[in-house]
């Protein structure tokens, strides 16, 4: 579908369930990591790139002080008072309904100044399936809110309005990965960000399919585990005595780390690494397939984020033609990304292998690096 053909289908929502027609519509971007997990709350690199699935949302003032917002996936409809925006009262509202207001609440209290809102929300990220359906919906939000108050916010001043909504208000922790892939990814390229100054370099991706598999398996605590697995590498950087574990390297880790900690900070040394690789390897089009795969085994084994359905979905995309493959996103379920293979190739084994391991069915699907989050119309 078109820009144009999204933007008036969101509008034709947004006339359909409030009798009026939006001041805007506002787009932003699921995305794809391609490396650098579980490095962005260690200040290190990732190279994430945006993908053809996205949040459109359609947006009109309203003068009454009340943000309302719909989600037209659920088919369902929230409303809070501007004054009544609190952390404190988030978990009174739908949780899917806790980002857009999260982001209202971020955004009045960096000074924005705002009546109240209509927001109708359409989306074609799979919700909560490892693709950042919540930072799509938070961007796309923030984004629109800087334009209708006029507050000229960046790319981080935007990133972090996200954040703060989906960790303060919605109670999911999370790093700036997602977000500042939304917000600084570009058609056909891969963004390198520097989770340290935050400065971001684009990456030509190249020709070659990007295959997503969604394995739908989603572990019951897996916020908890990624708060573990955060605190983790706090007290292996207190440890070393560093800030944070960018600055530790495999030596110093391997010397005085042991144990759960060793296992951890090995991850994110050799993370790190790999991320800086591939960009070499992308810049000199060299293949960058093992990269891929060496992240996936060091995620599987030392920061053991994997699962069973996500070890299979990279056992069988490999099997079968893959030049790499890896869990992509916090893990604990969620999706893997194979390149070097089509979804065509892929999707018959892979259905196969699920069944025969007593799974659910996945889904495999092509994704294209895409255009960041941005005013539609
Ligand atoms: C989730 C978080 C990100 C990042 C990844 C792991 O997607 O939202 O901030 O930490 O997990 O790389």
């Amino acid at each position: 579908m078109t820009d144009k053909a999204r933007a008036a289908q969101a509008a034709g929502e947004f006339h359909r369930l409030t009798g009026d027609h939006p001041e805007g519509i506002w787009e932003a971007p699921g995305r794809v990591n391609l490396i650098g997990e579980h490095t962005d709350y260690n200040g290190g690199w990732a190279l994430p790139f945006a993908i053809d699935r996205s949040t459109v949302v359609a947006v009109r003032r309203r003068p009454d002080h009340v943000v309302r917002v719909w989600s037209a996936n659920l088919g369902q409809e929230a409303a809070a008072p501007i004054r009544d925006l609190d952390p404190a009262r988030a978990s009174a509202q739908p949780s899917w309904a806790r980002y857009p207001l999260g982001v209202v609440w971020s955004a009045l209290g960096r000074g924005a100044d705002l009546p109240g809102l209509d927001i109708s929300v359409t989306s074609t990220v799979p919700l909560g399936s490892g693709l950042s359906s919540s930072a799509a919906l938070t961007v796309a939000v923030a984004v629109a809110v800087n334009d209708i108050a006029g507050t000229a916010w960046g790319v981080e001043e935007l990133a972090r309005v996200a954040q703060e909504a989906e960790a303060r208000f919605a109670g999911v922790p999370c790093g700036l990965l997602d977000q500042l892939a939304a917000l600084g990814a570009r058609r056909g390229h891969a963004v390198l960000i520097d989770f340290m100054s935050l400065s971001r370099e684009l990456v030509p991706l190249g020709p070659g399919p990007l295959v997503v598999i969604s394995t739908g398996a989603q572990r019951a605590n897996a916020a908890g585990a990624y708060a573990n697995r955060r605190a983790a590498c706090e007290r292996a950087a207190g440890v070393l005595g560093l800030p944070t574990l960018r600055q530790a390297s495999l030596e110093q880790v391997e010397a005085r780390l042991e144990g759960e900690l060793l296992r951890r900070a090995r991850h994110v040394a050799t993370e790190n690494a790999r991320v800086m690789q591939a960009v070499r390897r992308l810049h000199d089009r060299q293949p960058l397939g093992d990269l891929l795969t060496a992240s996936h085994v060091s995620l599987r084994d030392d920061y053991e984020v994997s699962c069973p359905e996500l070890d299979l979905a990279v056992g069988t995309a490999l099997r079968e033609g893959a030049t790499g493959a890896r869990l992509t996103g916090a893990g604990f379920g969620g999706c893997a990304i194979a390149i070097g293979v089509s979804a065509e190739a892929l999707a018959v084994p892979v259905a196969k292998a699920f069944a025969d391991a007593g799974f659910k069915p996945p889904t495999v699907f092509d994704v294209e690096p895409s255009e960041r989050a941005r005013r539609l119309a």
